[in-house]
Order: C-alpha cells, then sequence, then structure tokens
C-alpha cells in the first residue's frame, strides 16, 4: 500500500536519508524504529508531502505519489491522517474546531455535525466535552497530543501517520491511545505508519518493524521477529542498553582522575 524506495533526502551537508526503504501492506501497521535525529520525522513528512525528496520513489497503492501536493494527494487516495510529533495543532481554533477541521474544510460536512463527530473522537482519545471549547495554549503537552490524534482519526482515513503517538502520555493513557491504533487499522482497515521508541507500545501496535540508522533501513521484520534476531541494532533497541552499535554522541563528565 505505501512504499518507499532508495529514498534520499538531504538538507545541505546533513544527509539524513540514504536510499532509505520502507513498505507497509494495506490494513496493516508498521512501526518505524530508530534512534533521536536519525530522520524518522522526515520520513513521514516525505510521504505527507510536506517534504520533498531528493531522490528515489514513493507509491502510494501503486500510484507514485514525488512531486504531488498534498491536495492532489488528498484527491487521489481520500484524507490522510497525521499526528504531528508536537501535535501542530492551530493556535487560533480551539479544540473541537481543530478535531472537526478534516471534516469542514475537507469534506464541506456542516459545523453541528462536525461538532458532534469531534465531541465523539475527543471521547476516544478520553477527553471530555467541557475541553471541546479550550484553546490549544491551554491545554497540557499530553492533552494536546490527544487532540492532535483525535484531528488525524476525525475523517477515518484509510491511510494514518503517527509520529510519537503516546510520548508524553502516562502509561495508562498511552494503552488507550495504542487499542485506539489498533482499531483504526482492525476495524476501519486503515494502513498505519508510526514512530515510536516506547518498546511496549511497539509490541501492542505493529503488525511490522523498520529500523532506520543513521539514513538506512538497516532492519525489517515482523514484531515477532524483534525477539528472536540477533541484529545487534534491534537488540540494543528492545534492551534499552546504552552498550551497542549505537552510540550517542555525548560528553562525559567526571571523567576518571578528575
Ligand atoms: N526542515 C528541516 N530543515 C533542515 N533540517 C531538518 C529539517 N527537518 C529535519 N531536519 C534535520 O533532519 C534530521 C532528522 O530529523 P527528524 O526526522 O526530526 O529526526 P527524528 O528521527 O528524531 O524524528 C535532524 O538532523 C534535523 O535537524
Ligand atoms: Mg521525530
Amino acid at each position: 500500500m505505501i512504499k518507499m524506495q532508495n529514498i534520499s533526502k538531504a538538507f545541505g551537508n546533513n544527509h539524513v536519508l540514504k536510499d532509505f526503504n520502507l513498505e507497509a501492506k494495506k490494513g496493516s501497521s508498521l512501526v518505524i524504529l530508530g534512534g533521536s535525529g536519525s530522520g524518522k520525522s522526515v520520513c513521514l513528512k516525505c510521504l505527507l508531502g510536506l517534504l520533498e525528496p531528493d531522490s528515489g520513489d514513493m507509491t502510494i497503492n501503486k500510484t507514485r505519489i514525488n512531486g504531488l501536493s498534498q491536495k492532489q494527494r488528498t484527491r487521489t487516495f481520500g484524507q490522510i491522517g497525521m499526528l504531528f510529533q508536537n501535535a501542530a495543532l492551530f493556535d487560533s481554533l480551539n479544540v473541537w474546531r481543530n478535531v472537526a477541521f478534516g471534516l469542514i474544510e475537507g469534506q464541506g460536512m456542516n459545523p453541528e455535525q462536525a461538532h458532534e463527530i469531534a465531541l465523539l473522537k475527543l471521547a476516544q482519545v478520553g477527553l471530555q466535552e467541557s475541553v471541546a471549547e479550550l484553546l490549544p495554549n491551554e491545554l497540557s503537552g499530553g492533552m494536546r497530543k490527544r487532540v492532535g490524534l483525535a484531528r488525524a482519526i476525525a475523517t477515518e482515513p484509510k491511510i494514518l501517520f503517527f509520529d510519537e503517538p503516546t510520548t508524553g502520555l502516562d502509561p495508562i493513557m498511552g494503552q488507550v491511545i495504542d487499542e485506539l491504533i489498533v482499531s483504526c487499522v482492525k476495524e476501519l482497515g486503515a494502513t498505519a505508519v508510526t514512530i515510536t521508541h516506547d518498546m511496549q507500545s511497539l509490541r501492542r501496535i505493529a503488525d511490522d518493524v523498520v529500523m532506520l540508522f543513521e539514513g538506512r533501513d538497516i532492519w525489517h521484520g515482523s514484531v515477532q521477529e524483534i525477539d528472536s534476531t540477533d541484529n545487534p541494532y534491534i537488540r540494543q533497541f528492545v534492551e534499552g542498553s546504552s552498550e551497542g552499535p549505537i552510540t550517542m554522541p555525548l560528553f562525559k563528565l567526571g571523567a576518571k582522575g578528575s
């Protein structure tokens, strides 16, 4: 359903994606794993049409989407739901109008009906009606994230991109959100691509996994395979260890003898 083949993307000298590949099967949930700054968000922004790759092919349903504007993508594939890492809500719109945006602006639904649906979607992410009239700057980070999620799923899109949906949520709300993602895939038959580094969440939502490291897709497999693979990058991620091939550039403090 969704394919990226040999995608490269650089910002100046910063070569973020290098011949990157991924594939999400129709009606399945793919998770992208990778360290901070490895290019995961860039990858989703390329699929959404907010960034244009320097080379490589992207297809949805076998149609090449390189160079298609977001509008053209929507016309061809229907609404594409996206939860941004920082939620990216419209600051001047209250919560329910944020959630209803795609219904009113995209589908031309009348505001009363869109309001009803927005309240339902808010309830699905654990937010009460009293939140609906608030502005984004009156919400906590976790609430903004949930409003962003309600907005992403409001039109019941067949294609969903989630950038770190559970980051900043408590474990109970995290589980609620994971179940919602699973139900979008299983009940609505959507194809979802999710970025996470929460291994618990990955085990709940993933059918397949791709690992991004230094711009490349260094491992692909099913969620079951993450426990049996001896790939050192996956092992390090699964075990949450600072020892392994993935190193973080840190300044060592309090070195021996100092
Ligand atoms: N619009 C942009 N312009 C310049 N550099 C960018 C832009 N977006 C992302 N980058 C750079 O690309 C790299 C990967 O970023 P990102 O995809 O956000 O990482 P993550 O894997 O944590 O989501 C970072 O070095 C970041 O600074
Ligand atoms: Mg990111």
